[in-house]
């Protein structure tokens, strides 16, 4: 790599100068941005002093799936159809994210994993090890592409992956999604002190993992640019974003303290203004299943108002009847003209089956972007235009040929060329 950087710097050295035949060890390399932390100022995220987008996609199966049987012999939990992702699908998926240039992936599996045999914490006081290595795999693989991560710590529901319940249930309380979601006992996940240690336990064991890919830890490795408090986290009535303020500044101030240079994300279901003011919180976002943009502009209005930064979490791709007031083009055209906003990930995306790399994995919402696929051509080309602009500035026509992203695609990523 060193010997490709001088390369490149002796291509553009001012033609006066003596072109050395060998490295200058006086010289200093330029810094990897890789190694560099995203910092908040205001309403902007910065990366060695530049402004930077957070733009890409949610890809939430990085951890654990439930998505794919794997061959006989493999992990796998039948009845919540959980497996690990094969290392080539998470490779892939990084080359795709890439070549439709985003910055970013948010990837609920690389953080909320309890409750099944196959999660980091299966149940309370056990660790299994063997589920790190699909995470490890994936933020090294993120890396290697010059992606970074934004990884919420729990879920509101009770999926696959496990989430708020795992806790409520492991400290006694019954409690389960489809019986409970407005029962008031769920708000002893926020407001139990027993609770709220057995969830910082589980945090410590996540984000002080070194990643034997990178040797880095969690906490350390600027990749994961960001940690959220969980996903569409609500109260006991659903999307009433009543979920406390001293839960939030303790979990958020927890991260910091183990992970000072993170950035941290209200993972409220809404934008709850009262919660603008907690200090440790970089970012507030809100999920939007249709579009919606005067509801956008409104989550905007309010975070700006406060001097944070606004993330666009999730929101449907596709371009429905029921779509209240916007078509998705000029849903793009908001989020990249609204300088509060720094950035947004598409619900969701999936590859192939690698290693078959002729069948796109599918899954069961209708909202599987496949990219290649070309009955959603037109929707990946406008999202690759989307990201293009918001992420360099770069103006691609929405019906330019989509670059070929390999499949299998190289681990070793983009290194070389960051
Ligand atoms: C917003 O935050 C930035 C960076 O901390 C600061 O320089 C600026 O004065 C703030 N603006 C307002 C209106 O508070
Ligand atoms: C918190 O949960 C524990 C069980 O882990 C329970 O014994 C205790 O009574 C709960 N506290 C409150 C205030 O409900
Ligand atoms: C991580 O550290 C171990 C022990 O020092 C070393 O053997 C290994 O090569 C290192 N791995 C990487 C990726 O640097
Ligand atoms: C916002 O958060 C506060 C504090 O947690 C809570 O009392 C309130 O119910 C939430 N919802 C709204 C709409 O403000």
């Amino acid at each position: 790599m060193k010997s490709i950087l001088f390369l490149l710097l002796s291509l553009v050295a001012p033609s006066n100068a003596i072109v050395a035949t060998a490295p200058n060890d006086d010289v200093p390399e330029p810094p990897d941005v890789r190694d560099l932390h995203v910092s908040r100022e205001g309403s902007s995220l910065l990366v060695d002093g530049k402004p930077w987008k957070a733009v890409g996609a949610n890809v939430y199966w990085l951890g654990l799936d439930e998505n794919v049987t794997p061959p006989a012999g493999e992990p796998y939990y039948a009845p919540l159809k959980a497996s690990y992702p094969t290392k080539g699908r998470t490779t892939e998926i990084m080359a795709v994210v890439k070549a439709m240039g985003g910055t970013m992936i948010r990837s609920h599996t690389l953080g909320v994993s309890t409750g099944n045999p196959l999660s980091l914490v299966p149940a309370p006081g056990q660790v299994n090890k063997q589920a790190f290595d699909a995470i490890d795999w994936a933020v090294w693989q993120a890396r290697q592409y010059g992606l970074r991560l934004m990884v919420p710590l729990t879920d509101n529901f009770d999926y696959y992956h496990g989430g708020k319940y795992n806790f409520l249930r492991w400290a006694g309380f019954d409690l389960t999604q489809a019986r409970d979601s407005n029962n008031p006992e769920v708000m002893q996940f926020y407001n139990n002190a027993t609770i709220v240690d057995s969830f910082k336990d589980y945090i410590r064991i996540l984000v002080t993992h070194v990643n034997p890919y990178t040797n880095i830890s969690y906490a350390d490795d600027p990749t994961i640019f960001a940690y959220e408090t969980g996903n569409e986290l609500t109260g006991a009535i659903w999307k009433d974003m009543n979920v406390p303020i001293p839960w939030i500044r303790d979990i958020s101030t927890f991260v910091k303290t183990l992970a000072p240079k993170k950035l941290f994300v209200d993972g409220t279901y809404g934008v709850n203004k009262t919660h603008l003011s907690i200090e440790e919180v970089d970012i507030y976002s809100n999920h939007y299943y249709p579009i919606s943009i005067s509801k956008l502009k409104e989550d905007i209005d309010l975070v700006r108002s406060a001097n944070k930064t606004y993330f666009a979490g999730e929101y449907t791709w596709l371009n429905t009847a029921s779509q209240s007031d916007a078509d998705l083009a000029s849903w793009f055209r908001v989020l990249e003209q609204s300088p509060a906003v720094v950035g947004d990930a598409l619900w969701s995306l999936f590859g192939h089956n690698v290693p078959d790399c002729n069948t796109f994995v599918e899954h069961n919402d209708g909202l599987a972007m496949q990219y290649g696929n070309p009955a959603q051509a037109a929707q990946v080309k406008l999202a690759r235009q989307h990201l293009m602009s918001a992420s360099q500035g770069v103006f691609i026509s929405a019906d330019a040929t989509l670059p070929l992203v390999a499949c299998p695609a190289s681990a070793s990523g983009a290194a070389g060329l960051m």
